[in-house]
């Protein structure tokens, strides 16, 4: 029998990830949205995909969770993006309330799942699917540092001009903006980058990497990525469900790792089919571990409008 996986949220990001995952094969596909019609036709058109690109998998979209029950993993990509007018608080309160609703119906058709958040304000909403979800950490986590780390590469190889499969990165903390790469265990064919590049080099490529998704959303004039998101999510998916046992960057609940304790933050992982089997620690800079910090206190910020939210009955 094939694995199932849930995508909820039909847009941009969710259906390139049903997409991709109807694509490989390995697992049936229930894409969930609340707009009527909308997931199914995109799960059929996908469907009538399989007899060009040979996959057998099922994929059917559905307005509701019944068709979803005992998932193997769920991808949470529903939310709004930012509207013109709308405060960064809004969009936070706003993506909470749909964060939540959709946790407590995919707790209750599929009690054993991985979940996978992906919805901005990442560190935030991961954190808040994981307390609404009442599931061990090990089992929800989000996905950011896979992205952040795959601009990285790509404009390292693009930089250096060799294959991106040789460029390794990691990248700590936040999603974006508050992204900490770590340039000391950046590596070209096993070769520290720092051997092939100046710091000035690579500094102006970090830059650009924790600016990326901005520079997308600026080409695009609506929307924002989804491509390479999508991309990120799967290999995750994979990582769980073909218990792969990657190390991946990933938004994970810290209980005291790094110095964290409460939060969910960008940490390495090693992802397999219990989902985060282990939360990687290694030694950190003084400035690597003042940075990560940083990205910890915005993430509290964004966890206390939150809690206040919730007290004030949101
Ligand atoms: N349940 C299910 N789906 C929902 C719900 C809900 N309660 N609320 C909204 N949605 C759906 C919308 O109907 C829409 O189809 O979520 C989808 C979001 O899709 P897009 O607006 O296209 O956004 P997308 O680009 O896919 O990004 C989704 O991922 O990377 C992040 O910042 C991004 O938070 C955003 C998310």
């Amino acid at each position: 029998m094939r694995s199932k996986v849930t995508v909820v949220g039909a847009g941009n990001v969710g259906a390139t990830t049903a997409q991709r995952v109807h694509e490989f094969g390995y697992a049936d596909v229930v894409l969930v949205d609340v707009v009527e019609d909308l997931p199914q036709g995109k799960a059929l058109d996908m469907l009538e995909s399989g007899p060009v690109i040979g996959s057998d998998a099922s994929i059917i979209g559905s307005n509701g969770y019944e068709a979803s029950a005992n998932s193997d993993v769920v991808v949470i990509t529903a939310g709004i993006a930012r509207r013109p007018g709308m405060s960064r608080d809004d969009l936070l309160l706003t993506n909470m309330k749909i964060t939540t609703a959709v946790t407590q119906e995919v707790v209750k058709h599929s009690p054993s799942c991985i979940i996978i958040a992906v919805t901005n304000p990442l560190d935030a909403m991961v954190q808040n699917v994981y307390e609404s979800s009442g599931f061990p950490r090990n089992r929800v986590f989000g996905m950011a540092g896979v992205l952040d780390t795959a601009r990285f590469r790509t404009f390292i190889a693009q930089e250096l001009d060799v294959s991106v499969e040789d460029v390794q990165a990691y990248v700590l903390g936040g999603h974006g903006d508050d992204m900490v790469p770590l340039v000391r265990y950046t590596t070209v064919g096993g070769i520290p980058i720092s051997e092939l590049l100046d710091e000035d080099q690579v500094q102006k490529l970090v830059i650009r990497a924790r600016q990326g998704g901005g520079e997308i959303v600026a080409l695009l004039k609506q929307g924002s990525a989804y491509y390479a998101p999508s991309a990120s999510i799967v290999q995750m998916v994979e990582a769980v469900l073909l218990d792969k046992k990657r190390i991946l960057p990933a938004c994970a609940y810290l209980e005291g790792e790094y110095g964290i304790n409460g939060l969910c933050v960008g940490v390495p992982v090693k992802l397999g089919a219990n989902g985060v089997e282990k939360i990687i620690e290694i030694k950190l800079t003084a400035d690597e571990q003042t940075a990560l910090e940083g990205s910890a206190a915005s993430v509290k910020e964004l966890i206390d409008v939150m809690r206040k939210a919730k007290a004030e009955g949101a």
